[in-house]
């Protein structure tokens, strides 16, 4: 039996990263943010999945998780960063508060967590897997701060797997397309709200950007794979003898992958233009 940590195991991909590991026999250390969430997670996991409260904006709830695993005599064979949001708008009208909310969850929050779980990491050798994503490969408008995070991601991820790669410690990040989780009707809610809040020049200015937000974000909701899909990855990734730098996950994924490695900046910006139908003005 092996330990690991995940963090937004609420819902969604976190969650079947959870489920999946505990029905193959490693001790989960489940990160959620409310009671109610660590009560459903006792209820359908084995005895062996511990919830604990993990908000990775929270420095003292960060440091009590790694106190309490450490108090079990425990140590960590992975780390699952996984917690996100995800949100955007025309960056000309976004409000600073934005930014910070979305890099401090989706970045600073994952370095917070890794700062204080290395200890418990590296006497196992143990991994480390980022739940990336494809946009952090290649943006969409209106999706920025979102992106902006997931190219963090990938940066931190390859800085880090060259510092840890002396002590064995292997770090690699997940790139999933669409999947199918919770994070498609909170972009739906929060687009409306965004919408609402625009001055009246802006939401006509952008009308035709909003518009077509709304079609992606329902287009990727209709085709969006399983999360389950995800959780192999992680598993692979946290303990095959030979795991990988990259998991690209969703036929949808590897497409956008092959088109940032394929094309050049111009004519791959074109396509994208034409598939969003934004025209000139
Ligand atoms: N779904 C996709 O299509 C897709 C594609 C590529 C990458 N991803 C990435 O996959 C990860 C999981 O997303 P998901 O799709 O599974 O969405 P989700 O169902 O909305 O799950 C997000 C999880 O993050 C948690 N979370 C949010 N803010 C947090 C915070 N401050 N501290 C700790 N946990 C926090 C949520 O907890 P609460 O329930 O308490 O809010 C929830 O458990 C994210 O990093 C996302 O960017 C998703």
């Amino acid at each position: 039996m092996k330990s690991v940590l995940i963090t937004g195991a609420s819902t969604g991909i976190g969650r079947a990263c959870a489920l999946r590991l505990d029905r193959l026999g490693h001790r989960v250390y489940a990160g959620v943010r409310t009671e109610q969430h660590a009560q459903q997670l006792r209820e359908i996991a084995s005895g062996r999945l511990v919830p604990l409260l993990l908000d990775v904006t929270d420095q003292a709830q960060i440091a009590d998780v790694a106190a309490r695993i450490s108090a079990d005599g425990d140590e960590l064979a992975g780390l699952v960063n996984n917690a996100g949001i995800a949100l955007g708008g025309p960056l000309e009208y976004l409000s600073l508060d934005i930014w910070r909310q979305q890099l401090d969850v989706n970045v600073i929050g994952q370095i917070a967590v890794t700062k204080a779980m290395l200890p418990l990491v590296r006497p196992t050798q143990g991994r480390v897997v980022f739940i990336g994503s494809i946009s952090g490969k290649i943006a969409t408008m209106l999706l920025g701060p979102y992106c902006a995070s997931k190219f963090a991601i990938e940066a931190i991820s390859e800085a880090l797997r060259y510092e840890l790669h002396p002590w064995g410690i292997h770090v690699c990040v997940v790139e999933p397309g669409a999947i199918r989780t919770a994070i498609w009707e909170k972009g739906r809610r929060y687009a409306d709200r965004v919408e609402k809040d625009l001055p009246a020049e802006a939401r006509e200015a952008y009308a035709a950007h909003l518009a077509v937000l709304r079609k992606t974000l329902d287009m990727q909701d209709r085709q969006a794979a399983d999360p389950e899909k995800v959780a192999k990855a992680v598993e692979h990734a946290l303990f095959s003898r030979r795991p990988k730098t990259r998991y690209v996950v969703g036929t949808d994924a590897r497409i956008q992958s092959a088109l940032v490695r394929g094309l050049p900046d111009k004519p791959r910006e074109a396509i994208i233009r034409r598939i969003a139908g934004v025209r000139s003005a």
